[in-house]
């Protein structure tokens, strides 16, 4: 029997939250052909793994990678951390299905001008992602605020009965052409006007399909239990699964609620499918919110379109410049883009430890200066969290980014090592894997990842992405092929 790829002596952490075991893993057609002691057989590409793991290609569950994917389709802050599979379309915003009148509302932006936006159908965003053959997978969402973009002239107020019918006719066809489900980003105003029933009506379409509900909630602030219940409401409603996204505590009131968030997503888990994913960071970062402007903690601005030399900047330091408010400095910059260091560490890291939590980076590639998130996230869980500070085993650590995520999404054939499966790999050092982005120097690739296969296709190898690109478009229902 002749492989493409042989990988020998590897310890396979296999995806499923279970103790690594060493063995040869044969690839041949982009499968996983065999895992065992493969002895004398012969493969194309012979590598020899001792001392190193393999593991299921990371799932990036929570990006922002929509318009990034088909424009820089090498797709590196992710392939160097060893995803190989991206699910776009969170927190509302979409690139597809969209229709623009103008600029893109608020926080569409956050995916590129408005010239990134060609895809009315989710359809046509499909074939440009198969076009651009990106290095990594794509699965998507549909985003709400999409929708309510497409569909009503005044986005701060709930949607008529025949508006919420138009929503509700594009989300079914992109449904049928293979999205995962919808999302919501309520917080922002450009949602947050919609009432619970707008949502449950539009949810009412997922069922049929298996497809999901993810949210970033109404809010992360102090009423998160309440915007928890609304959340589990709809997908009750909806009888779909409930996935939160990036849940936290978010600012200075509301620290050390941890525990009170985790009972509440427990007890929703005894009745419903319900999970979340997280980020490992106690900052967050989106476009510049006047209602998140605080002197409780730390805020820089990332980007800031009258303002561009204002990236990397703290908002305390330009106000002091301008002699003016922090909220007069924040109003000045607009549109912009901010970190918030609003989060209690210990708050981060019960979150991240919770068996029902995923890793998702919420990386922003647009952003000029990025949070270190957008390059580090996975390798900070795997080195930071897990070997450094002894959160979790790190087969916990591998689970909470591949099979969790893979079973939550549907992503079939995928998020497991096991024969027969799709060959999404990665190939790390577990003693030197670790995240190098900061925030300072954000942009800064993972070391310590020496190979990153997408469906059999090396292309990440020794620090450097090689140019290959064996990404696809996971459409659902169509993904075990
Ligand atoms: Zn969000
Ligand atoms: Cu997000």
């Amino acid at each position: 029997m002749l492989y493409d790829t042989l990988i020998r002596n590897a310890h396979v952490i296999d995806g499923r939250d279970t103790p690594g075991y060493d063995a040869d893993v044969a690839i041949r057609a982009g499968r996983i052909e065999r895992i065992s002691d493969v002895g004398a057989a012969r493969a194309v590409v012979d590598i020899d793994a001792a001392g190193r793991v393999l593991a299921p290609g990371f799932i990036d569950v929570h990006t922002h990678d929509d318009t990034v994917v088909i424009r820089q389709p090498q797709m590196l802050p992710k392939l160097s951390q060893g995803v190989t599979t991206v699910i776009v379309g969170n927190c509302g915003i979409s690139a597809s299905p969209v229709s623009l009148r103008g600029d893109p509302p608020d926080p569409m932006n956050l995916l590129g001008p408005a010239s990134a936006f060609t895809y009315p159908r989710f359809s046509d965003y499909r074939d440009a992602v198969e076009a651009a053959a990106p290095a990594v997978n794509v699965a998507a969402l549909v985003g709400h605020t999409a929708l309510r973009n497409n569909h009503m002239d005044d986005l701060l107020r709930t949607a008529s009965a025949p508006q919420i019918a138009a929503m509700r006719r594009q989300l079914r066809e992109s449904l049928e052409d293979g999205a995962l489900g919808l999302s919501t980003g309520l917080a922002y105003a450009n949602a947050f006007c919609a009432s619970t029933d707008e949502v449950m009506q539009l949810t009412e379409e997922l069922q049929a399909f298996g497809a999901v509900y993810t949210t970033h909630l109404r809010s992360e602030f102090e009423p998160v239990l309440e915007a928890m219940a609304e959340a589990f409401q709809i997908g009750r409603h909806a009888q779909s699964p409930v996935i939160i996204s990036h849940l936290k505590c978010a600012g200075a009131g509301n620290w050390g609620r941890s525990p009170q968030v985790l009972a509440a997503l427990e007890n929703a888990a005894r009745n419903h499918p319900v999970g979340c994913d997280c980020y490992p960071y106690a900052a967050s970062s989106s476009t510049l919110d006047l209602k998140q402007v605080t002197d409780a903690h730390r805020i820089t601005i990332t980007w800031s379109t009258p303002h561009p030399s204002m990236g990397g900047r703290d908002l305390t330091d330009i106000a002091g410049e301008w002699g003016v408010s922090l909220l007069d400095a924040a109003q000045r910059l607009q549109p912009a883009g901010a970190v918030y260091y609003g989060m209690d560490e210990g708050d981060v890291r019960r979150i991240l430890a919770h068996p029902l939590s995923m890793v998702g980076s919420d990386g922003l590639p647009e952003d000029p200066f990025p949070h270190p998130r957008l390059w580090g996230a996975f390798p900070r869980v795997l080195g930071h969290f897990s070997r450094d500070v002894g959160l979790f085993p790190l087969h916990t650590a591998v689970h909470k980014m591949t099979g969790l995520s893979a079973a939550r999404f549907g992503l079939e054939g995928r998020g497991d090592i096991r024969e027969g499966h799709w060959a999404d790999l990665v190939l790390f050092n577990p003693q030197t894997i670790r995240d190098v982005a900061d925030f300072i120097e954000p942009q800064r690739a993972a070391e310590g990842i020496d190979g990153v296969w997408v469906n059999g296709v090396l292309s990440y190898d020794e620090g450097q992405a090689n140019g290959r690109r064996g990404g696809r478009f996971l459409a659902r229902g169509s993904l075990a092929e």
